[in-house]
């Protein structure tokens, strides 16, 4: 059995992780159509935890109908879901592990036969990947999204999940948001970083007012989005900074757009010294925050999750695909069977018809 710091518990906010792996948001294409839980999800999710992951954060979840960025995605814009949730719940807590909700709105990265309408951005700024050119957002629209976020959280919290997390990374209308590139506002809503930054500010407030200041909520940030004049790492840790301040239990910094052609999930193999590519923007993130930080991208080889976490560069480990292949893998390290995951990350399991590793099915055919 392993000793390493990998295993010992660290807190978020009020609630105790039993180790330091966290499975990484991941969307798997298996909800029912109507973005209630399904059976098939029941069954990753009972399997993810049973392989003994300390903090499973759920798919992206839509606040509102005009968020849904996918087929197949789990919905959370009414109390009609609560039930479902409970279940998802359930099936984790009877296990050690810990389950977060992801609270999403696509903004301008889906498409209007998805969210049955024009999609929203901050501004009219045309989305080529999707095709796509959105409405600019009005102010009484954003009041009404900040609100979607508070009453998910509440449907969330109703549903037991242990806490939460914005997403505010990859393109998504919060990071849309933040990004110069894709919010060229002129009022309180753009401009500034302060300015930018405000509706997750405003979201964040606001679930602390209505719901029991215990319940942690953690954000993943972009780092950069990798756009001409786009959100900059300096700038993420000033948001970082502001979030921290207004109670935040945890931060995630992951990186990347749909338009900048490079997402969050970078391919191919890496050598270890290169694994964890949004690591060195978690670093520096780190050193003016003082919640913890989790780490993650391509992230695979145990002892180089071990070092970050032990020198202190990072206090979680995070990964999304290695977990669609070895959903167990977290035994096979403790147990010492495994020194990385086997995830080649060549983006296959990516498949609207559920998430699955492509490779695994290569095998079993050989
Ligand atoms: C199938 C799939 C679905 C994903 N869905 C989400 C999601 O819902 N929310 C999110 O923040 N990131 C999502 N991601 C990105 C991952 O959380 C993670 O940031 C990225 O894959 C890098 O980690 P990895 O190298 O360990 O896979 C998804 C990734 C994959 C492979
Ligand atoms: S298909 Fe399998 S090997 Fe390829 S990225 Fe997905 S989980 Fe990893």
């Amino acid at each position: 059995m392993s000793t390493s710091i990998l295993f010992s518990p660290i807190k978020i906010g009020s609630v105790e992780i039993k180790n330091r792996f966290v499975r990484s948001a991941t969307h798997d294409f298996m909800a029912e159509e109507d973005g209630s839980i399904s059976e098939r999800q029941l069954a990753l999710y009972r399997q993810l935890a049973q392989g003994e992951v300390g903090l499973i954060i759920s798919g992206h979840a839509y606040v509102l109908p005009s968020g849904k960025a996918s087929p197949r995605q789990i919905a959370i814009y009414d109390d009609k879901f609560i039930p479902g949730l409970k279940e998802l719940v359930k099936v984790v807590h009877q296990t050690e592990s810990r389950l977060f909700l992801q609270l999403s709105h696509a903004g301008r990265q889906t498409k209007e036969k998805i969210c049955g309408c024009q999609p929203l951005a901050p501004s009219a700024v045309y989305e080529p990947v999707y095709q796509v050119m959105p409405r600019e957002i009005t102010i009484e629209e954003i009041e009404q999204v900040i609100e979607a976020f508070i009453q998910a959280a509440k449907r969330a919290k109703e549903a037991g999940f242990d806490g939460l997390q914005l997403h505010c990374a990859h393109g998504y209308l919060l990071s849309s948001f933040l990004s110069p590139y894709t919010n060229r506002r002129q009022d309180e809503w753009g401009g500034s970083l302060e300015n930018r930054a405000k509706v997750i500010l405003e979201i964040l407030r606001g679930i602390k007012k209505k719901i029991n200041h215990d319940f942690p909520i953690i954000v993943k940030l972009n780092s950069s989005d990798y756009l001409p004049n786009g959100l900059e790492v300096e700038e993420a840790a000033k948001v970082a900074q502001m979030l921290e301040a207004e109670g935040l239990a945890a931060i995630e910094v992951s990186g990347g757009s749909a338009e900048a052609g490079k997402g969050s999930m970078w391919p191919g193999v890496r050598p270890e010294e290169e694994e964890g590519y949004f690591v060195p923007a978690a670093k520096f993130i780190k050193k003016i925050i003082k919640i913890p930080v989790i780490g993650l991208g391509g992230l695979r080889t145990f002892r180089v999750m071990e070092r970050l976490v032990a020198s202190g560069e990072i206090d979680l480990v995070s990964m999304s695909r290695p977990f669609i292949r070895e959903p167990d893998l977290i035994i096979k390290f403790k147990r010492k069977e495994v020194s990385a995951s086997q995830c080649i990350s060549c983006n296959k399991c990516f498949n609207p018809r559920g998430i699955a590793c492509a490779e695994i099915k290569k095998e079993k055919l050989i």
